[in-house]
């Protein structure tokens, strides 16, 4: 794990297909719209693209809910424009990776709609049913969008467990069937020419043995029962089989979705002998701004820098020689990272955004950038709940205000506006024409109003924009290994204004030095003379002075 694998200096970029690129009118993104999209994409300088799920699904929560793995959803393609994507992608010398779904399909799946059937249906065990305890569910299991992890069947008189929504009923990894039916499928798709998986919340396979009411989890508050359930007693047992049985015998990418992991924990998943994945995303600093009153990422509070460095420094350092860090600061499930970290006001954005980019993108690991990240987009706020899409928005919003009464609709409100997942679903921008350019109907997720100003177009054709410097961040890492193999070392932790590193190999050294407020800064941080700035987001050095959000790289 010193850096010599192609995954360990690629850089991945996120589509979330459905907001991408709309190609036939619908105000749905769709695949023919990512074909069209890939020069961009090449010329921005990453390598890899990550799709989220372009399978067959009745979109509960938006295509994470698959009906069938081997089917493409009809308002993205189908499977011949799949296999078009592939051939353009690799033609540019791009890959491509999956999003692979298998702690739950959607209800609607063949397997499901076979194991409601009767208690000896074959593919009941496909599923977890459990009887009533004492009328009620069988233990007080949270799911992550709220309310009980539990749905009542009628026909069979049994509960079936649902981590997430009840449309997405938790598939039985006990069963080695299940298990062996999962892995041909994903051979499948590694023959269809998929470069790699991104594998959903995986650490949620292998669920604790004892379905009885258990005291560590408690229904006090809304937070999820997922940590609790996240590393189950199985689960390394079956990456490992997985990856016997399937992912060793291709030279391709795999990071898995793992909530609630330690550095101990992504050793094991991901450590240079673990035989089971390459990386893993881990959650941490995207809790950093966490409610304090138990309601989760439910909270407008505004984030610690000491803790944000505390946790980074610590993923950093342990890490190191003995697994793979994967970097990012946004996704399709997270808010924009220039609105949460940053300063999206007009005057501050793009400095910011290019500050947050620099932070990020020294660090060992291989960075993922969210589509839009590269322009700068921003949070939306609108003004009601009746415009929110995302089903993790709805219920925290029916179950906090409306059924709980725990907190204020405004209150709530201001809570959605720091981090519902909308934030990051508004469609691309690529232009100031009608919709942003992505579609020229009406958008299934309404446009982010200021993509006036904010957009692909706009951004090429200023050579100062976020754009560039994000190509040249990629270029850097490609071209300089010191990228990805010094090892780091963190400054002045305690500091809460300013997040410098450095990375140390042998014979060179960067110093990272990041101001994240809008106040000069005056700080000293030991350099030799015959230093040089390699990338910086002002044009002119001041050396020890650092100007609001400065961000800059010495090299020696
Ligand atoms: C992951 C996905 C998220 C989805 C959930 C359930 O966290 O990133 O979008 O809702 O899993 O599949
Ligand atoms: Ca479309």
């Amino acid at each position: 794990m010193t850096g010599e694998q192609w995954w360990q200096q690629a850089v991945v970029y996120q589509i979330y297909p459905r907001s991408f690129q709309d190609s036939n009118h619908d105000g749905i993104g769709d695949i023919p719209g990512i074909i069209a999209r890939l020069p961009y994409l090449k010329s921005l300088g990453v390598q890899v693209i990550w799709l989220s799920p372009i399978y067959e699904s009745p979109n509960d929560d938006n295509g994470y809910d698959i009906s069938d793995y081997c089917r493409i959803l009809p308002e993205f393609g189908t499977m011949a424009d799949v296999q078009e994507m592939f051939s353009v992608a690799h033609r540019l010398g791009l890959k491509i990776m999956m999003d692979l779904v298998i702690n739950h399909t959607s209800d609607e799946h063949a397997w499901f709609k076979a194991s409601r059937q009767s208690k000896d249906n074959p593919y009941r065990q496909y599923y977890i049913w459990r009887d009533p305890v004492d009328g009620h569910e069988p233990n007080n299991w949270q799911s992550d969008f709220g309310g009980s992890a539990w749905a009542f069947d009628d026909t069979t008189q049994q509960y079936y467990l649902h981590l997430f929504s009840k449309k997405q009923p938790d598939l039985n990894w006990e069963n080695p069937t299940l298990r062996h039916e999962i892995y041909s499928m994903m051979t499948w798709w590694l023959n269809q020419g998929v470069d790699g998986f991104r594998m959903d919340v995986i650490n949620l396979l292998s669920k604790p043995v004892h379905f009885v009411d258990d005291p560590n989890v408690t229904t006090e508050n809304h937070s999820s029962s997922m940590n609790f359930i996240a590393n189950g007693p199985k689960i390394h047992a079956y990456l490992q089989e997985m990856n016997h049985e399937v992912l060793s015998k291709y030279d391709i990418i795999t990071v898995g979705e793992t909530p609630g992991v330690t550095t101990k924990d992504a050793i094991k998943y991901a450590g240079t002998t673990a035989n089971e994945l390459q990386m893993t995303f881990q959650f941490e600093h995207t809790e950093v701004d966490n409610s304090r009153e138990g309601f989760g990422k439910w909270s407008d509070e505004r984030f610690n820098l000491v803790m944000l460095k505390r946790i980074l420094s610590k993923w950093q350092n342990d890490l190191y020689g003995k697994a793979w860090n994967s970097l990012y600061w946004n996704n399709h499930d997270r808010p924009r990272v220039v609105s949460r970290f940053g300063n999206d006001s007009d005057q501050y954005r793009v400095i910011s955004a290019k500050m947050l980019a620099t932070t990020l993108h020294f660090m060992q690991g291989t960075p993922y950038i969210y589509q839009g990240e590269e322009i700068g987009m921003t949070n939306v706020k609108w003004p009601s709940i009746t415009q929110y899409k995302d089903i993790d928005t709805r219920n925290a919003y029916d179950d906090l205000v409306l059924k709980q009464k725990r907190m204020t609709p405004d209150k709530m409100m201001s809570y959605i506006y720091h981090s519902s997942r909308d934030n990051a679903r508004t469609p691309m921008q690529w232009d100031k024409t009608l919709n942003a350019g992505f579609t020229d109907d009406k958008p299934w997720l309404p446009v982010n109003n200021n993509y006036s100003e904010i957009n692909v177009s706009a951004a090429l054709s200023d050579k100062q924009s976020l754009f560039y410097y994000y190509q040249k961040l990629i270029h850097l890492r490609q071209t300089m290994p010191l990228i990805t193999t010094g090892k780091y070392v963190v400054l002045d932790i305690a500091d809460d204004s300013v997040y410098a590193y450095r990375r140390i190999s042998d014979d060179a050294q960067l110093l990272v030095i990041s101001n994240f407020t809008e106040k000069m800064q005056k700080h000293h941080y030991e350099r030799p003379d015959s230093a040089t700035v390699l990338i910086s987001n002002y044009d002119d050095d001041l050396g020890d002075t650092l100007r609001p959000y400065e961000a800059k790289v010495y090299l020696f």
